[in-house]
């Protein structure tokens, strides 16, 4: 037998304010639903013991389910089969429930806690599954199918109530429909939308935590700011003198001519001291302070969370005076600590840089932005990854100022290697691992910057001129 009632998922707490109020909370949430009337609290009661029918719904007790605070639990004779929670008032083109239908391509299912929970970033429901009968008709709708096609999977009434909810949530879509024909689903990844969908605020937001948060950093606090590896030969670099006269073009022009410049000056390649150059004005630590017990370090750009969690390093192929090989910036000592002198290695990191610019000439520097990821991600909840991509851009352009400042050939690279950097520094990736890299060289001494766009289309080709 059918039975659908609302009740408060496991999270959600009932209680009073100082004022005499009743109020529900949630891990990170309170809502204040009234004055504690005798028929509120009656209502409250029924909700809590699973009395409270969907069919005497109020718009009050309407709003509170479609923010979370209340779920959908949809029973049979054998017990609860799902727990549906949304966090939207239901989306106005839903699929029709009466037309082939599929589970949506962005839907995962996964394991929370001691639950396996279907849930969808492109409505921001979620549901328990408690019973295997809702999984396998799952498994039958990974293929589109008309509903007919469904019957005996479960009794008819409650097969239809599912696949009505599962429509109205965005679970299932119409299929073939606008996920198979719309560009504007066609364009995204499924993990595209789901890293979109929970480290951003907003109303699909799930209602865990998204932001800076203490929950990991009591327990784990964040790795030190200093950064080396241990036994490594070190290289000392030049750093900028009061003499040099490569950085005195007025910053407008820097800003006006920058360009991304692939093709590089084989024959009178960057210099070592030129790098040094470079990384000490982009990269170096100017100063250190301490923050509740944790060294934090200021350096030349900005970073979302203050912890400088990205890490510079150098693939070295054709630059005068340093032998060809992989290295480590050390940001605090202002010195490169060689990782292998492997011209294997090189060539890997040569080889996707190849790839991103469509050359065949390698550039003479990949430099490798890697993050350190326990320096973050234990402070931030949700948002920490994202916080990663953005450091990594703010430093990507910090690199292409100095380096049209200092007349260097920039490009920054659209993606790269990662086993080949967990090689090349036997780092756990779940540690520290690559998430930007960024091609450095001598510029050509004729012909003006290449044009080409930023990921060529497959197929096409830079052209090796640089025209
Ligand atoms: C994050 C990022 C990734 C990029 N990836 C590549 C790449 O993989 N290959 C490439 O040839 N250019 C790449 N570029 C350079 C862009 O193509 C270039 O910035 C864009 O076409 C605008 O040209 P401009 O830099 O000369 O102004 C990238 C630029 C950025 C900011």
């Amino acid at each position: 037998m059918l039975k659908i009632s609302l009740r408060f998922p496991e999270e959600v707490r009932l209680g009073r304010t100082s004022s005499g109020f009743l109020q529900l909370t949630d891990s990170q949430r309170q809502k204040i639903v009234g004055a504690a009337t005798a028929e509120l609290v009656s209502e409250l009661r029924a909700i809590a013991s699973g009395r409270y029918s969907e069919s005497v719904l109020t718009p009050e007790w309407a709003g509170l389910r479609n923010s979370g605070w209340l779920q959908t639990v949809i029973e049979s004779g054998q017990g609860v089969l799902v727990r549906i929670r949304t966090f939207a008032p239901p989306a106005p083109n839903t699929a029709d429930p009466t037309a082939p239908l599929a589970l949506s391509r962005f839907c995962t299912i996964r394991r929370a806690a001691q639950h396996l929970v279907l849930e969808s970033p492109a409505t921001g429901a979620t549901a328990v599954i408690e019973s295997p009968d809702v999984l396998a008709l799952l498994l039958l709708l990974a293929t589109s199918r008309r509903p007919e096609d469904l019957k005996g999977v479960l009794p008819d009434d409650v097969l239809s109530e599912l696949l009505n909810r599962f429509a109205a949530v965005g679970f299932l879509v119409n299929s073939p429909g606008t996920e198979e024909l719309e560009v504007h689903s066609l364009q995204w990844g499924h993990h595209e939308m789901l890293f979109h969908a929970r480290s951003r605020w907003g109303h699909r937001s799930m209602p865990e935590h998204v932001g800076p948060s203490d929950r990991l950093r009591e327990r784990f606090p964040p790795l030190p700011s200093r950064h080396s590896f241990a036994g490594a030969e070190m290289v000392p670099l030049a750093r900028p003198g009061s003499s040099d006269t490569d950085l005195r073009k007025p910053f407008e022009d820097v800003l006006g001519e920058r360009r991304s410049i692939r093709v590089q000056n084989e024959e009178n390649p960057i210099g070592v001291d030129e790098l040094g150059k470079f990384l000490f004005r982009c990269a170096h630590v100017g100063s250190t302070f301490s923050y509740r017990g944790v060294e934090y370090s200021r350096r030349p750009y900005p970073n979302g969370g203050g912890g400088h969690e990205i890490e510079l390093y150098i693939s070295a192929r054709n630059v005068a005076g340093l032998t060809p090989g992989f290295y480590h910036y050390n940001a605090h000592g202002h010195h490169l600590e060689s990782l292998a002198y492997s011209l294997e290695l090189v060539e890997r990191f040569s080889s996707a840089a190849c790839r991103a610019t469509t050359l065949d000439i390698p550039p003479q520097v990949v430099i490798v932005l890697a993050a350190r990821f326990g320096r973050l991600l234990p402070g931030y909840s949700g948002m920490g990854y994202a916080t990663i991509l953005k450091n990594a851009g703010v430093l990507t352009q910090t690199m292409y100022l100095v380096a049209e400042a200092m007349g260097l050939a920039p490009c920054a690279l659209g993606n790269g290697d990662t086993d080949a950097f967990a090689q090349a520094t036997g780092v756990s990736p779940r540690e520290e691992s690559s998430v930007a890299e960024f091609a450095l060289g001598s510029r050509p001494l004729t012909g003006t910057p290449d044009q080409a766009p930023a990921i060529a289309p497959a197929g096409a080709k830079n052209s090796a001129d640089g025209q």
